[in-house]
C-alpha cells in the first residue's frame, strides 16, 4: 500500500492511508502552520479531537489551504469525559462549531472511559452516547463514525447494541505494541484499525535494532516505524510540528520485505516515561 492509496471504510467512504496526527499540537500558529505543512507536503487526511483544543486552528489551516474539501478526510473525537446522550448532543454542535466546515468525516468516541478513570466499565454510558453519534452520522454532518481506545470487549457491547456499526476503532499501535488481539476482532467486524504514536511518542526513535534496519532501507527510523503500522494492515497517523519531519513522515513508499516485519513484530519498545 502506498502513502497515496485508501481504505474503504464498511460505508464504502474512502479515507487516505496516512493521516496527520495533531495531539499535542498547541491551537494558534503552532496547529496551523503544521496543519498547513502536511497539507502541502502531501496529506489528505487531518486527525484532531476536541480534547487537543486545536480544532478551531485544524479547521481554518483546511479552509485557507484552497484545496477542495472534498479531497481533505477530517477526523475530530467526542471527549472521553462526555458520557451521556444530552452532553454528547451538545459536544457533537461544539465541535461542528469550532471546527468551522459543513461536515465532517469522522467522529471518533474518544475513549470508552474519562481520562482520569481508565479502566472502568461505562459500557451503559457507551451505549447511550452512541445513539448521539449515530444520530449525527444520520443528519449527514459526519460522512462516518467510530471509536477510539476500545478494547475487545468494549467494542463488542457497541456492536450488541447498534444500528450504525463503528467503521473505525483508534488505537495506540507501534512496534513493541502491535495490538493484535484488537486489530484482529476489529478486522473480523470490519472496522477499520488507526494507529496513533506510531514512534511510541518518540520512544522509538533511539532504538539501536530500528537504526540498523532504517540504515539497510535508506531510511529513518521514523519511517520504518510508520511503514511498519501500514504493513499491519492499520492507518498511521504520525504527527510533528516540524516541516522536515512532516515530510519525511509521508515519504513511506518502500516495502519492509516479510521476513523484517516478523523481526520487527519481535522487537519490544522502550517502557512509557511516566508522563506517557
Ligand atoms: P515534533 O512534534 O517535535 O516534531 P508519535 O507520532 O509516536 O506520537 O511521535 C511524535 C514525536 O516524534 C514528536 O515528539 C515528534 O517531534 C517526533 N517526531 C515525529 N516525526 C519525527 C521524525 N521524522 N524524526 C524524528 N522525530 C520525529
Amino acid at each position: 500500500m502506498k502513502s497515496t492509496d485508501f481504505f474503504t471504510l464498511a460505508n464504502g467512504v474512502t479515507i487516505p492511508a496516512i493521516g496527520f496526527g495533531t495531539w499535542q499540537i498547541p491551537s494558534g500558529d503552532i496547529a496551523y502552520n503544521s496543519v498547513k505543512e502536511a497539507l502541502k507536503a502531501g496529506y489528505r487526511h487531518i486527525d484532531t479531537a476536541q480534547a487537543y483544543g486545536n480544532e478551531a486552528s485544524v479547521g481554518q489551516a483546511i479552509i485557507d489551504s484552497g484545496i477542495a474539501r472534498s479531497e481533505i478526510f477530517v477526523t475530530s473525537k467526542l471527549p472521553a469525559e462526555i458520557k451521556s446522550y444530552d452532553q454528547a448532543v451538545r459536544h457533537i454542535q461544539f465541535t461542528m462549531t469550532k471546527i468551522g466546515l459543513d461536515y465532517i468525516d469522522l467522529y471518533l468516541i474518544h475513549a470508552p472511559w474519562p481520562w482520569d478513570k481508565i479502566g472502568a466499565d461505562y459500557t451503559k454510558e457507551n451505549i447511550e452516547v452512541w445513539r448521539a453519534m449515530e444520530e449525527f452520522y444520520k443528519s449527514g454532518k459526519t460522512r462516518s463514525i467510530g471509536i477510539s481506545n476500545f478494547s475487545v470487549k468494549d467494542i463488542d457491547a457497541i456492536l450488541d447494541n447498534s444500528r450504525v456499526r463503528p467503521m473505525v476503532n483508534q488505537i495506540k499501535l507501534h512496534i513493541g505494541h502491535p495490538q493484535e488481539e484488537i486489530t484482529d476482532h476489529c478486522r473480523k467486524n470490519g472496522i477499520l484499525v488507526e494507529g496513533y504514536s506510531p514512534l511510541a511518542t518518540g520512544r522509538l526513535l533511539d532504538s539501536k535494532e530500528l537504526a540498523a534496519m532504517a540504515e539497510k532501507y535508506g531510511k529513518s527510523v521514523a519511517q520504518i516505524s510508520i511503514r511498519y503500522v501500514l504493513q499491519k494492515g492499520a492507518l498511521p497517523l504520525p504527527k510533528s510540528t516540524h516541516p522536515e519531519y512532516i515530510r519525511q513522515n509521508i515519504d513511506i513508499d518502500f516495502e519492509i520485505t516479510a521476513d523484517e516485519m516478523s523481526y520487527l513484530d519481535t522487537l519490544s519498545a522502550a517502557q512509557p516515561r511516566p508522563w506517557e
